[in-house]
């Protein structure tokens, strides 16, 4: 990741904090964008500027970053309500349609998004697309047996899918459910995002895909300008 990258990514994180009240349940999104504002909020909860916080995890990752912070956390079944999710993304088009899952944490994202009265996403200037898809592939989150089902299904969809392997090929990424991720490429990009993401998820072995339609609230941008960061 470039270091005008991180800075746009530190910015929006900290924008997105300014949102947070005290007294708050407060989804705590996953990978780097994410990590940065949990780090804010543990900051500002540490100087006193907020109390009363409690944090709804996506991933395993966040769970232990929250808690290193001094985060109160509660599950999903422990929690009445979340007044405010606040998470990355991966690719994200004019509808606020998204791509999510690059971190395969995207089962536990979208049900904390979906809780959430208000959903917020922070990206950097990089992850806006006009068409889902074109760039980065859309994750689908598989049960181990069906890997090979799945993918033959995706196909008949129109799907190129691949088996996400971790680093260096060790073997497959499963996450955190324990689970298999399939990364799928759509020829000419995913033109009926809300159409794809119930056919996908009608497939017998799909826990879920990272397609996330018509649950957004805002979209909160990091760029640069001149060479300062900024948010828009
Ligand atoms: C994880 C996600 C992340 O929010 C997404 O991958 C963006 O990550 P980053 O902020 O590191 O670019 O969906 O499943």
């Amino acid at each position: 990741m470039s270091d005008l990258q991180d800075r746009m990514k530190q910015a929006v994180a900290e924008a997105a904090t300014e949102q947070i009240r005290s007294g708050m349940v407060v989804g705590l999104g996953s990978g780097s964008t994410a990590a940065l504002m949990i780090q804010a909020l543990g900051a500002k909860l540490k100087r006193g500027e907020l109390t009363d916080i409690t944090g709804v995890t996506t991933s395993f990752q966040g769970e232990v970053l929250a808690a290193e912070l001094g985060i109160p956390l509660k599950s999903l079944n422990a929690i009445e309500r979340i007044d405010l999710a606040i998470d990355g993304a991966d690719e994200v088009d004019p509808a606020f349609q998204l791509i999510k899952g690059g971190g395969a944490c995207h089962v536990q994202e979208k049900l904390v998004a979906r809780r959430a009265e208000r959903f917020v996403v922070v990206v950097d200037a990089t992850k806006l697309v006009d068409t889902l898809n074109l760039g980065f592939l859309l994750p689908v989150e598989v049960l181990p047996g069906a890997w090979r089902q799945v993918q033959a299904e995706l196909q008949a969809l129109g799907g190129e899918a691949q088996l996400r392997m971790a680093v260096r090929k060790a073997g497959p990424v499963v996450t955190d459910q324990g689970n298999l991720v399939l990364d799928v490429r759509f020829a000419g990009g995913i033109t009926d995002p809300a159409g794809l993401e119930q056919e996908i998820n009608n497939l017998p072995g799909v826990l879920e895909n990272g397609l996330f339609v018509g649950i957004t609230d805002q979209v909160l941008v990091g760029e640069i300008a001149g060479d300062q960061p900024r948010v828009r």
